[in-house]
């Protein structure tokens, strides 16, 4: 959370930093400033709430500068106000510093302060930084970061700028994301390479521990000591576009059709819909390998680990393999039982969440084999992992995950029907109908989304429900959960996700007349149960929103409504029904008036725990 980012060139500094910041403002969004070096130092303009007030406030005073840091702010330490937007300084106003992260002994250090009688002005941990950077200049700004660095613990991603060394911006990273943008005469640093996109594809992805001095001509790489290092370029491989609304009212929206696209991109080398064939080269497993796995873990958070569940039955439908998912906070400090017969996968979009991260790392130390599931090359997880899969979605802005999730959902039933055939435990003939099914997904998405007036009916007509809840069975659970996830995130309607069976065992108390039920049916070997379900809150008055596939007449007979979804096999079912509960949420939302793109309270990339 919180985005950071920086630019040093014969430019002026603040239109690329508040063009950057806009392209950042998914990471948080409760106040944003920059600072930029003038001739007379630092000028610093920061306030509470989006980038527009700050562009108000800044209207017709631009600062000038041709260097200069800037930052959005999820609040972490001290509620969102004028005060506590960074970027923050020293009391001199010469040194300044903007955080992407938590400084854990930032209350010793700041009491330390205090006792020798410095004045602070905001509640937050980073304006500690700043004091510190200050008291430890002594005419060299890498010697001061150094001991800034070896004085604080905690998670950051950091720039310092001065007065004293206009010519430079210094950055560094532990646990939260950083990149350095290379481009001619002038350079970049920033949280995410939206925010440098339209200027430079080629990029240093920082490491912990390494830290770039960065000026106009150059970036100097170092370890924490001083010591030179070098590194590779990184090109990104997408443009501009990519990150941009492309015509579309929202991030969301472009996200919900981007998904044939990237359930395209996701398969590309990996299935062959000719011979039926599956193969992840990236992991070269062999049966051996697998028959020394007795279990797997799957640990993820939110949407994630909603793509974990459905992870499960396939893996342990397909591939014979016993499988816990585990919320990755739980995991962390849980103690599992977790040991070098198990594979522990771990699911993130931005490969940067904090307790996906810390599980990571849990799981290695205690010995298990790690397998990453990421979208962004270069992230934490993709680094950290023994292995990583990829997914293609290419740049999800939206906080709320879309197709991040379907592409999440495609790499499990990929990697199951590749262990189920490793294992030999899988039917040949269904391996191959379902590689065969998985290329049709993308044209079948393609429909479905397209099919949308109906949603948006739904969506006026229970836009002002204060409660609604999501039923299934089986996989149908499974996307009923990510259900009602997408409506409460962002829409604001409280939304439960129940299976089916589970309802009567106390949450039926709440089935009340009109409350709308979205019920999933989609799986066979259980739907005659699942209609029984229906029919239990339609006894209590509730209005049925159902969801099952073309052709299905039953269906409408004891639901209030169908949406269909087009006829596909029981696994590649998640793939479709989750679409019009992302549309649903979406129009209830705008329905309701809500800012799709920046729910209340979140953002994207939650890298503090
Ligand atoms: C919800 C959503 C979040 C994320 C969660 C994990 O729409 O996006 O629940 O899924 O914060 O994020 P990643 O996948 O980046 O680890």
């Amino acid at each position: 959370m919180c985005g950071i980012v920086g630019y040093i060139g014969k430019r002026q500094a603040t239109g690329f930093l508040l063009d950057g910041l806009s392209k950042l403002e998914y990471r948080g969004y409760d106040s944003a400033g920059i600072a930029i070096l003038e001739k007379d130092g630092p000028r610093v303009e920061k306030c509470m709430g989006r980038l527009d007030a700050l562009r108000k406030k800044i209207e017709g005073r631009v600062p000038t500068g041709t260097v200069g840091i800037g930052h959005t702010r999820w609040a972490t330490h001290g509620r969102p106000s004028d005060h506590n937007a960074h970027p923050h300084t020293d009391p001199t106003g010469k040194f300044v510093v903007v955080h992407n992260g938590i400084v854990e002994n930032y209350l010793s250090l700041k009491e330390d302060m205090l006792a020798h009688g410095e004045q602070f002005s905001s509640e937050t941990d980073t304006e500690v930084l700043a004091h510190l950077f200050a008291n430890y200049y002594k005419g060299n700004m890498e010697d001061a970061v150094h001991r800034v660095l070896k004085t604080i613990r905690g998670s950051y991603s950091l720039a310092f700028m001065c007065a004293a060394e206009p010519d430079k911006i210094i950055c560094t990273k532990k646990d939260n994301p950083l990149v350095v943008g290379l481009g001619k005469d002038e350079n970049y640093i920033a949280s995410d390479i939206p925010a440098i996109i339209s200027s430079t594809r080629d990029t240093y992805i920082m490491n912990d521990g390494e830290i770039a001095i960065v000026t106009a001509d150059g970036v100097k790489l170092t370890d924490l000591k001083g010591n030179p290092i070098t590194k590779e370029i990184f090109k990104v491989n997408w443009n501009a576009e990519a990150a941009e609304k492309g015509g579309f009212e929202h991030f969301m929206l472009k996200e919900i059709y981007e998904q044939p696209k990237s359930i395209r991109d996701t398969m590309r080398g990996r299935v062959n819909g000719k011979t039926g064939k599956l193969n992840f080269t990236e992991l070269n497993w062999n049966k051996d390998f697998l028959k020394d796995i007795h279990k797997i873990f799957i640990v993820a958070c939110g949407t994630a680990y909603h793509a974990g569940i459905v992870g499960k039955c396939y893996i342990e439908q397909l591939a014979g393999i016993p499988v816990e998912v585990d919320i990755a906070s739980e995991f962390r400090y849980r103690n599992p039982i977790v040991d070098k017969h198990t594979l522990t996968i771990v699911i993130s979009q931005s490969g940067e969440t904090s307790d996906t991260l810390a599980a990571l790392r849990e799981a290695k130390r205690l010995g298990s084999h790690t397998l990453g599931v990421t979208n962004v090359v270069g992230s934490a997880v993709g680094r950290e992992a023994d292995q990583v899969v990829y997914t293609y979605a290419g740049p999800e802005i939206a906080v709320a995950s879309t197709k991040a999730y379907t592409t999440q959902l495609l790499v499990m039933l990929m990697l199951a029907i590749y262990m189920g055939n490793l294992k030999e435990n899988l039917d040949s003939a269904l391996s191959e109908d379902l590689v065969k099914g998985i290329v049709e997904i993308p044209e079948l998405i393609h429909r479905q989304v397209e099919s949308v007036d109906q949603i948006k009916v739904f969506a006026r007509k229970y836009g002002s429900a204060e409660d609604a809840f999501f039923l299934g069975r089986g996989l149908d659970y499974a996307v009923a959960l990510e259900g009602a996830l997408k409506l409460k995130e962002i829409s604001y309607i409280h939304a439960e996700a129940y299976a089916a069976g589970e309802l009567k065992h106390g949450t039926l108390a709440l089935i009340v007349q009109r409350v709308p039920v979205i019920v999933i049916a989609t799986q066979e070997d259980i739907y005659d149960k699942t209609l029984s379900n229906i029919q239990e809150v339609k006894a209590r008055d509730a209005s049925v929103i159902a969801i099952g596939y073309e052709g299905d007449e039953k269906l409408a007979k004891y639901a209030d409504h169908v949406i269909y979804i087009p006829r596909t096999g029981k696994y590649l079912a998640p793939l479709l029904s989750v679409l019009p509960l992302q549309l649903l949420a979406y129009y209830a939302a705008l329905t309701r008036g809500c800012d799709v793109d920046k729910p209340r309270n979140l953002a994207k990339s939650v890298t503090v725990e």
